[in-house]
């Protein structure tokens, strides 16, 4: 099967992918997975069945075992995002601080439902369960930063920072 160019693991992710094998000798290539997918959503910013289908011919793995990872982890993007993906915590702690509403009201500010992204392509808001920032609640991650205790203010405030960062 042809795989679209732009989903194609190119020769330098190779090299990378290769140095992740090499920690799981005899025969126990299969755990760097999650490595790899992150390599491989990090470079093209999410993972799609093309990229997926590569992932399993490199571990000689079934696809199926592949996309099974890839659906357990809310971390992994199964359909492209926009440049910011706004992850809130609507769990346990998150919850009783409020965290719905500000979850409502940054959907809301930016006219989108869940999972949906904004039409400049900036933005994606998804829940998420608890990200182990119980303390800091509400709170939201944006790639590996964590925001917490969201209020509108400060949500007005991300939000407006990370348009004008993309200017
Ligand atoms: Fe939100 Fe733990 S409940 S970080």
């Amino acid at each position: 099967m042809e795989t679209k160019q732009e989903y194609q693991i190119t020769d330098k992710m190779m090299e990378q992918i290769n140095t992740y094998i090499a920690k799981y000798p005899d025969g126990r290539k299969r755990s760097a997975i999650l490595s790899i997918l992150h390599l491989v959503q990090d470079t093209f910013g999410w993972l799609s069945v093309e990229a997926m289908d590569q992932v399993a011919a490199i571990l000689d793995i079934e696809p199926i075992k592949v996309y099974e990872v890839a659906t357990f982890y809310t971390m992994f993007n199964l359909k492209p995002v926009g440049k910011y993906k706004l992850e809130f915590c609507l769990t346990s702690c998150c919850g009783l601080r409020g965290a719905d509403d500000m979850y409502e009201y940054t959907l809301k500010k930016l006219g989108i439902q869940t999972g949906e992204t904004t039409s400049d392509g900036l933005f994606t808001v998804a829940a998420t369960e608890c990200l182990g920032a119980c303390g800091y609640a509400p709170m939201l991650r944006l790639d590996d930063k964590y925001i917490e205790h969201l209020t509108p203010e400060s949500i007005d405030e991300l939000i407006d920072s990370l348009r004008k960062a993309s200017e």
